[in-house]
């Protein structure tokens, strides 16, 4: 790092003022994030959770939930990023799982000077939703960024993001594929970034933070396009190499305080669409003996009888990432914002990820407590503790 600060320091110098500008420019830059609820009853994160993993291996879709009725999945908790398309705003989902930018699931798209219909028709199915219109391109902008001709979905219809505008998608390009007519793929709002100079490197910082209240939303989560914000966590970044695929990666030596959970390698996904932490089914089976843990079908959540004090932990890259009780029980003051009644028991973030891979799912609960680093330039996945 600083021997390249250096460098370019130098050779900014040598070429001149001008040069010096345009690398300035070319810093990373920050957008902060918003996140909001629409949830009434937690059954439906797991049941939109579940609908997003099942679509991920390409299973059937969710199987109905004990309690006999098929729930809505569009009741989530989402991060959304302020993009202003063309010369409209729209709050679009922060999806690292997905990788097409598309609005108009709640304000419409209207074209202005800059957007050009390509006439090429976009579909994107996510498990727990999808939408399908017209490819446009338009002008894109997000935190101080700000990219042309970026390919767009025009939602004719969507489901599943009532609440919400649409998404940017921060996966890799591999998952536009299919999803425009005429085309193979589309390059990503990031890679626009980078090929118009907006920025110089292909990766992106998220920082995430839990509510800790009982508000229902806050804006408190930031992203670093072009690079990491050194601010946002503590000791050192633990990179591995990514999966392909989605931002994959390896995780094992699953434990519950000293209790082994299993220690073989699971398909993990970093996954900022996705709410809980979702392990696999032989893992979770083990957590709940050694947590003395229940399956709670009111909730579709893990519910305790003694309030647990041992840590959970995982290796992603050789490096042993850990959430205390504090992190991973959702804190009381938020049960409602979860739809949750009760008033006694605790809930864990962690689900049943099923056995098929990927079966592993690093969602929000996670990501609120260790910052994340999708790195395109290096095909790789950074985290480390959020600061
Ligand atoms: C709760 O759900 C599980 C799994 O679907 C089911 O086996 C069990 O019978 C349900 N329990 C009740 C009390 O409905
Ligand atoms: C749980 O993890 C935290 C943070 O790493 C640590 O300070 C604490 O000692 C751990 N607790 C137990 C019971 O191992």
């Amino acid at each position: 790092m600083v021997r390249i600060a250096i460098s370019t320091a130098f050779i900014a110098t040598v070429i001149g003022l001008a040069s010096a500008l345009s690398l300035e420019q070319r810093a990373p830059l920050k957008a902060s994030l918003k996140k909001i609820s629409t949830v009434s009853n937690s059954l439906n994160i797991v049941a939109h959770d579940q609908a997003r993993l099942n679509h991920y291996f390409k299973k059937s879709p969710v199987e109905e939930l004990a309690t006999g009725t098929a729930p809505a999945t569009n009741e989530i908790f989402s991060y959304l990023a302020e993009t202003k398309v063309g010369s409209q705003t729209f709050n679009l989902i922060v999806d690292t799982g997905s990788s097409n930018t598309w609005v108009g699931a709640t304000t419409k798209f209207t074209a202005g000077s800059t957007g050009k219909s390509t006439g090429d028709s976009v579909e994107v199915s996510y498990g727990s939703g999808s939408f399908s219109g017209t490819e446009f391109t338009d002008t894109v902008s997000l935190g101080g960024t700000t990219a042309t001709s970026v390919s767009i979905g025009v939602a004719k219809t969507s489901s599943g993001f009532e609440g919400t505008d649409g998404i940017i998608g921060f996966g890799p390009e591999d998952l536009t594929e299919d999803t425009v007519s005429g085309v193979n793929e589309v390059p990503t709002f990031m890679q626009d970034l980078v090929s118009q100079g907006v920025i110089s490197s292909n990766i992106l910082g998220v920082a995430f933070a839990p509510l800790t209240g009982s508000e229902e939303e806050a804006v408190n989560g930031e992203l670093t396009l072009g690079g990491i914000d050194d601010t946002a966590f503590t000791g050192e970044i633990t990179y591995t190499t990514r999966v392909a695929p989605y931002w994959g990666v390896s995780v094992s030596n699953f434990a519950f305080g000293s209790t082994s959970l299993g220690t073989t390698a699971a398909s993990g996904i970093v996954d900022t669409g996705t709410t809980l932490l979702y392990v696999p089914t032989a893992v979770y089976n083990k957590f709940l003996t050694a947590s003395k843990g229940k399956l709670d079908n009111t909730s579709g959540l893990v519910k305790f009888t003694t309030k647990p004090t041992s840590n959970f932990t995982f290796v992603v890259g050789g490096t042993t990432y850990t959430l205390t009780p504090a992190q991973y029980l959702i804190a009381t003051a938020q049960y409602s914002n979860w739809g949750i009644s009760s008033t006694s028991g605790f809930y864990t973030f962690i689900n049943d990820g099923g056995s098929e891979a990927p079966n592993t799912i690093l969602g929000m609960s996670f990501l609120e407590f260790y910052y994340s680093v999708f790195d395109t330039d290096n095909n790789r996945v950074g985290l480390a503790p959020a600061a």
